[in-house]
Formats: C-alpha cells, structure tokens, sequence
C-alpha cells in the first residue's frame, strides 16, 4: 500500500503535499516523491522517510500551483530511488503516481519497449506514464488518454495523471485502491485518506470504484469509467478534527492513541441500539455466521465468536485470506460480519465481495468514515475511533471489541460505560508497564497465556509485541502450552499471562506453574495475586468478561515500550504499511 496526495490551488503545491505526505506516511515509508509543474513538471524523489528525503532534496524549492505526491510502500520493484514515484513517460510530459497493483504490467511493458518507450524503473505503475503518452502521441485529449489507458489495466490501482499540455486539471482514476477528494474554495485535494488534507478541508467526496475524476481548482468532475456518465457528487463531512490527525504533544501516534482509549471506548458505545438489535437478529436468524478479518481485527472478531457462543449463537472467525476456504458454504441463509479498522484491506473486500455474489448478507464493523467496505456490506456499524495512524492498531481494537459486546451483551452497557474509567485507571500505571517492558527488551522469545476471552487477547498481545519491537511472540491458550510449545520454555523465558479471578482462573494458573517449573520467568496480571508469579501487576475488577478490554491497555503499553526500549519507531514498524490494500 502508498499513499498519494494531489493538489491543485493558489498555494505552494509542494508546501501542501509535504504536509500531506506526513500525514500518509502510515501507509508507507520506503520512499516519497513529488511532481509540480511550474512551466514544465518537475520531479524530486528519493528513498527514506518523508522528512529524511526532504532534508536531502528539500521539496520546497519545487514552485507552481499544482502537483502530486507519493509515499511508497515497496510491493513490485526494490527500494531504489529510481523505483520511488513519481514516474514520468519519455518526454516529461506525462507524470503520475499509484497506489496497487498492475497485474499485467509486464506484458504492457513488453509492448510499450517495442514501440520504443524506455523505462527508468523496475515498478509496474510506471507503464501508466507511458500508455497515457502512447495516446496522446494518437491525438487524444489528456482525458481520453487517461481512460484508454486505464482499460488496458488489469489489477487495483488509486491513479493520479499529471500532464504538461493540460496543466490546469489532476485526473485521478479508482479501481480497488481508495480516493478521496478534499472540496476546497479554489482549491482541491484528492489523496488516498482523509488526514492528509483535513486541515484544509473537512469536506469530502469518496470516488467509487470505477470512478475518474477530473480536477481543477474551482470545479471536480466524475465519471463512471463504465458507463463513460457524469456522476452526481455526494460531498460527505468528515466530523474528525484536525488534532485527532496530529501527535498533539506525544511522541507518537501509537502512544496517543493507546490513551485516547477511555474516550474512543465511550465513542464506540455511542450506538444506535436498535440497529445493533437487528444486526443481532439477522445473525440469530441466519444458518450460518462467519466472522472475516485480518490481524487486529480478526483477533476481535476471535473475541465476538465466543460472547455470542455464550449467548447460545454459533460462528465461525475465518482470516480474511482464507475466505476462499469457506466461501461454498456461504449462501443467502449466512450473515458475514467482517471487520476492519480501515475498510480498505484487499483481502477482505474480496472476501466480502465473493460472499454477497454467493447472496450472503454482510454487516460490516468498521472506523475508516466512506472506505469501501461501509460501500459494499449491507450495513455499517462504525466505531468512531477517528483516525487512527499508527500503523499497530489500538483503539480501533477496543473500539470493536465495545461494538461487539453491545451488540451480544447489550445488559452489558453501563458496566462498559464504567470500564472507561477503569481504562484510565490503567493508563496510570504506564511506569510498571514500563519496568516490565525493561525486563524482556532483551528476549528472543515472549509468550502470552490466556484462556476463553483472554486466550485471543493472548494472541492480540503477541502480534502487537512482534511487530513494532521485532521480538518473537506467541500466543496461546494456558492449557495448550503442555502440547507442545512448553518445549521451549526454559530458564528465564518471559512468559505473561492474562489471568483475572474469573472460572478459567485454576487453569490457567495450572499453565503458570508448568512454566514455573520449567524454569520460565512468570509475569501475571489480574485481579488477584498468585504465588506462582515471580512479577504481578494488578488491575482493577471488573465483569469477568470484559476483562480483555483492561489487559489490551497493558499489552498495547508494553509493546510500545519494548519498541522504545530497543531503539525502534513504534509508529513506522520495519517493512509493514497501515492497512493492506493489496494482495
Ligand atoms: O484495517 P484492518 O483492520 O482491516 O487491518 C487489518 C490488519 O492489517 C491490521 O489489524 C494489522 O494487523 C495491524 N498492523 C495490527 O496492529
């Protein structure tokens, strides 16, 4: 996944993309580029994130009025400055930036070397330049141009065009790949999300798949690439605020965001109880119920599962790039609850794509305000997170485990309401969190224990820990360790376990002392102090099953410590990106 940003106005292009850039970085930061024109395009780029590239080749410099940018997320070609977007054709004269993939691009790359083109890099978005330049060179309009070569593509793409012979329009094409364009006066933004012009405008219009959009600085334009139709604009406002897109005092978003939790938590409360009711209904109703997510998000739906088995209602969690497992048994008597902070990850729009053409009916939990997802499930249940932009998602966690208890527990509300509470309680001890994070920033290997609610909040715990401090984690249930995993224990192995006073509370403490005896440093928390715990830290009682919710503050704190701890920035983990838009 990248992250574009195209401007057109009166301001500095590159002064407005630069700050842009920032705020899109989540979604990629192996390289960043611009292109403005000022008499002709001209381009700055290079690899690194985006202030280390500005510090080198300071984009400032770049003049003109109108521009487009990139931060890249490597996914067809290495990290090399040549690979960095933009690209131009062989003239100059035809720019863009992408964000997908271009399936067939080495085919059309074959083509487009026999007719003579050169290519300057190994990506697959850089036979765009080239196709629009082919159709030009055939006498067609810029927009012509950008339609015929979109028709020749075949994957997902989020495109931006930029050419010197009609240099006072942007045209932006989606397929697959989100685009948003921010509504200024005299002025105009399109970028891959929200934050990266919200500070200029609040006002915004989601394209849809299929959609081109031409943009000048006092009007936009959309068609449908289909239909070749002018489409009606639906501006949507977007009630985030500009402080929710900035760190505002902390050194990074991961950490802000884990303690905004008591507040997002009261957001995600904030539903329309009703809708929630017949969502519930549908569920009960259907033959089948299938969870579908990835990472973050699976975990909570791992979480959903076993609060609605405690309401006597079955389901099934599958990974959203399993689905295809699955998918014959989805029919129109299934309800598919799929889940994501963002809305955008590839492998579960088609997850849910595939289900609806199978007649399935598709609620959808989601944060991202107009992410593809709200448009291709049936309903939408937000959770008003606002944006969250470390790339370790946290609040968007909480914030779907609230949804998911509202909607099986609903007589669970005002002890959740109360929870927010117990929430900043936990944020409080940020110093113990931090003294453990001190004792295991030297491990190889973490391990999570957790049974019934708290064994998927294990396995939250582990792939939080993994991948902002690169330290192997695993999670699993207490009373799986014995079955095999207890073979690695051995002296002074970190092993934390989730183990509040709630009926799995002697099992668990049972896989405590199996560790114990194998040597393994033993860091418990709950509610009530166990021996067998060389470490422990208390947390405050609660409902025995909304427990998960006060353990995550823990986990979230720890990981982002540990991440300090050895030197790394937990808001930009090695070689991942925000959300997954490609396959
Ligand atoms: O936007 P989504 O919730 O669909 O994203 C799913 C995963 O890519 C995401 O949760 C990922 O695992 C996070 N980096 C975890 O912190």
């Amino acid at each position: 996944m990248c992250g574009i940003i195209g401007y057109i106005g009166s301001k500095k292009a590159s002064s407005v993309m630069l700050d842009s850039l920032r705020k899109l970085e989540y979604r990629g930061y192996d390289s960043v580029g611009m292109a403005v024109f000022d008499k002709e395009l001209r381009a700055r780029k290079g690899i690194g994130r985006v202030d280390l590239v500005n510090d080198r080749l300071d984009f400032q410099e770049l003049k003109g009025n109108v521009g487009i940018a990139h931060t890249r997320w490597a996914t067809h070609g290495g990290v090399t400055d040549d690979n960095s977007h933009p690209h131009f054709d062989c003239t100059g004269k035809v720019v863009i930036v992408h964000n997908g993939i271009i399936e067939n691009f080495l085919e059309l790359k074959d083509q487009l070397k026999r007719l003579g083109h050169g290519f300057k890099s190994d990506t697959d978005s850089e036979v765009v330049a080239h196709l629009i330049e082919k159709y030009l060179d055939l006498g067609n309009t810029f927009y012509d141009s950008v339609i015929k070569s979109v028709g020749e593509l075949k994957g997902s793409f989020a495109l931006l065009a930029l050419y010197a012979g009609e240099p006072d329009k942007i045209i932006a094409v989606r397929k697959d790949s989100p685009l948003v364009i921010g509504v200024g006066e005299g002025e105009n933004f399109i970028a891959s999300d929200v934050p990266a012009f919200l500070k200029h405008s609040r006002k915004a219009v989601f394209l849809k798949n299929h959609d081109v959009a031409v943009i000048t600085k006092d009007a936009i334009s959309i068609y449908n690439l289909e239909t070749c139709r002018e489409e009606v604009k639906q501006i949507q406002r977007i009630d985030w605020n500009v402080e929710q897109a900035e760190k505002t005092g902390f050194p990074h978003f991961m950490l802000k965001e884990i303690f905004e939790q008591p507040t997002t938590l009261r957001q995600a409360l904030n539903q329309n109880m009703q809708k929630l009711n017949n969502t519930l209904r549908e569920i009960k109703q259907a033959r089948r119920v299938y969870f579908i997510a990835a990472g973050t998000s699976y975990h909570a739906s791992m979480i959903g599962k076993q609060l609605l088995a405690r309401k006597g209602i079955g389901s099934e969690c599958v990974i959203a790039s399993e689905y295809k497992n699955i998918i014959n048994m989805v029919d129109d008597d299934t309800v598919v609850v799929a889940i994501s902070q963002s809305g955008e990850t590839a492998d579960l729009i088609e997850a849910v794509r595939e289900s609806k053409k199978n007649g399935a009916k598709v609620f959808s939990i989601i944060n991202g305000p107009g992410s593809t997802l709200t448009r291709i499930s049936d309903d939408t249940i937000y959770i008003y997170a606002g944006p969250e932009i470390g790339v370790a998602s946290t609040k968007a966690f909480t914030g779907q485990l609230a949804v998911l208890y509202l909607m099986a527990m609903p007589e669970l509300k005002d002890e959740l309401i109360t929870l927010s509470n117990k929430l900043e309680e936990m944020l409080k001890k940020e110093g113990l969190i931090r003294r453990i994070a001190e004792k295991i920033r030297n491990a190889n290997d973490v391990y999570f224990l957790g049974k019934g609610l708290n064994y998927p909040t294990a396995l939250e715990a582990a792939l939080k820990l993994k991948e902002i401090s690169y330290i192997h984690a695993e999670g699993m249930p207490a009373g799986e360790l014995k079955h095999g995993t207890l073979a690695l224990i051995e002296k002074g192995v970190p092993v934390m376990v989730f183990a509040p006073k709630n009926e799995f509370f002697h099992e668990t403490i049972s896989g405590a002392q199996e560790v114990k005896a194998r040597g393994g440093y033993l860091i418990g928390f709950g509610d009530e102090k166990h021996e067998v715990f060389d470490e422990f830290l208390k947390v405050p009682k609660t409902l025995p099953e909304l427990y998960p919710l006060i353990f995550t503050i823990i986990f979230q704190l720890l990981s982002y410590y540990t991440s300090i701890l050895r030197g790394n920035n937990p808001d930009f983990p090695r070689n991942l990106a925000k959300s997954v838009t490609v396959k």
